[in-house]
């Protein structure tokens, strides 16, 4: 899609995207009664022979970035839906939103088609129009949300891709050939340097399938050589299955999305590489398949993991813990990180405890807990901050080794997060528990089903803004 940003409105043949408050439904002609459209969030008129499309914005209390990229991805969305490709936008009384609609426009533009023999038409052009003076801002804008927006479609890209289709070792292939491309620096290690560094949750987990699990570092230093790096961890298992543990068959056909929390790391590299970044970001994914057989982990086994843990295993399930603690421990010890931040689609408790609409939000300093929701904040995704007790970690202290893998169904989430924390020791950390933000089964007015690609933004702007 070309974006062109000019001070003047786009040549005919575009439809025009114009945003509406809902205090200003009266200013449009010719009128329109409230039943046509109310203005509220996401409504949408479209006016064929004028070439309008308004979409509403709702009230003008509490209007966001998040609610103006909504309402632009939702236009797009319906413009998409009945193929129309060349878009216009009038920014000229939101400049300040600029980069949130033009990202809500990449982001609608994006829909799982890999399979499809019939593709749906990509947009061909987004003309955003606003006033002069604004002209150069709303121009950065532009660019930087064509790097996150691409990003993050890249991210849900993959996301969306099958358990026969998408393994550790294609993963790891798309990984190396993105680190190519963009410039980043990747270090694959395979089963074998995974034995020889005794990354023993990871071959755990990894054991039961034919594909062998993967743990994929890509390194951004374009900060200070001594400066220590942030260090974003993600859970990447490409099917889970359960393994041994094994999961119902109701909706198992969502467990390819479990990849979604190393999605997001991919995703946030891509884009923090694309924006040159000035400091050291360091993204590690920790991949491997989960399932059943005779060579598969099982409940009861006591596993050495990287940093030398004994974990008694209890539940062959709950092995998205398990391959991150490896690669926590290794952030923390190889890496030097000065923070870390895992994702990952975690547990099911966390969606127990805030349904579809927030992720949850662990932490190991009041800093980190900070510096994270503020990033969040101006991503636009939502996080909630959950609790740590030490009553906690004592439910997963272990009688035959160091730290049992679960913990018993209350408090699921948050001794699931107990777990990670003992991996990250001293160094600050923070844990997004994005089970059930990582994907929708449905349509949504702005996104298409499948990866949502949660999180990428919330490590861009925690990248951008890392003081310390
Ligand atoms: N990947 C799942 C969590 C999940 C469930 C993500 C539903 C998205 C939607 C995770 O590996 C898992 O199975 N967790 C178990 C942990 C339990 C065995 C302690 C869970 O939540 O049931
Ligand atoms: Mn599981
Ligand atoms: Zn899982």
């Amino acid at each position: 899609m070309k974006i062109t940003v000019e001070a003047k409105p786009a040549k005919a043949g575009s439809v025009n995207i114009c945003l509406v408050l809902q205090d200003q439904r009266g200013k449009i002609s010719p009128p329109v009664s409230e039943t046509e459209f109310s203005g509220k969030t996401n409504a949408l008129l479209h006016m064929r022979t004028e070439q309008v499309l308004y979409v509403g914005l709702g009230e003008r209390a509490g209007l966001d970035a998040q609610r103006v990229r909504n309402a632009a991805g939702a236009a797009a969305m319906a413009l998409k839906k009945i193929g129309r490709t060349r878009l216009a936008i009038n920014l000229e009384d939101w400049p300040h939103f600029a980069g949130a609609a033009i990202e809500g426009v990449i982001l609608a533009g994006y829909r799982f088609e890999d399979f499809k023999a019939k593709k749906s038409e990509p947009f061909e052009t987004l003309h955003v129009q606003v006033l002069n003076e604004d002209l150069a801002e709303a121009k950065k804008a532009a660019d930087r949300s064509r790097i996150i927006g691409d990003s993050i479609n890249f991210c849900r890209g993959v996301g969306n891709l099958p358990g026969n289709h998408l393994y550790p070792e294609v993963l790891a292939g798309i990984a190396s050939q993105l680190a190519e491309e963009k410039g980043l620096k990747a270090t694959i290690f395979d089963e074998k340097k995974l034995k020889a560094g005794k990354f023993g949750g990871i071959l755990a987990v990894g054991g039961g399938s034919v594909r062998p699990p993967r743990m994929i570092v890509l390194e951004h230093r374009l900060g200070r050589k001594d400066e220590a790096p942030l260090v974003f961890v993600g859970k990447a298992i490409t099917f889970d299955t359960g393994g041994i543990s094994i999961k119902g068959a109701a909706n198992m056909e969502d467990m390819v999305f479990d990849k979604c929390g190393g999605m997001a790391v991919l995703g946030a590299m891509a884009a923090i590489c694309g924006l040159k970044l000035k400091r050291n970001v360091v993204g590690i994914i920790s991949s491997a398949e989960n399932m059943p057989s005779g060579s598969a982990y099982r409940p009861g086994d006591i596993v050495t993991a990287y940093d030398g843990r004994q974990l008694e295993i209890l539940n062959t399930d709950a092995e998205g813990r398990v391959v991150l603690g490896d690669a926590i421990a290794y952030a923390r010890k190889d890496c030097k990180a000065a923070a870390i931040i895992d994702l990952a689609t975690l547990t099911g408790a966390c969606g127990v405890a805030l349904g579809e609409y927030a992720a949850g939000l662990w932490f190991n300093t009041d800093g980190m807990r900070d510096s994270v929701l503020a990033a969040s904040v101006r991503a636009g995704e939502r996080l909630w901050p959950m609790p740590l007790f030490p009553e906690h970690e004592n439910q997963i202290k272990s009688e035959v080794g160091d730290i049992k893998n679960t913990g018993g169904r209350l408090g699921g989430a948050c001794t699931a997060a107990a777990f990670l924390k003992a991996f990250a020791e001293e160094t600050p950390w923070a844990h997004l528990d994005i089970a059930f933000t990582a994907f929708r089964d449905k349509d949504q007015a702005h996104l298409a089903r499948g990866a949502t690609g949660f999180g990428v933004r919330t490590l861009v702007e925690l990248a951008e803004n890392w003081t310390k």
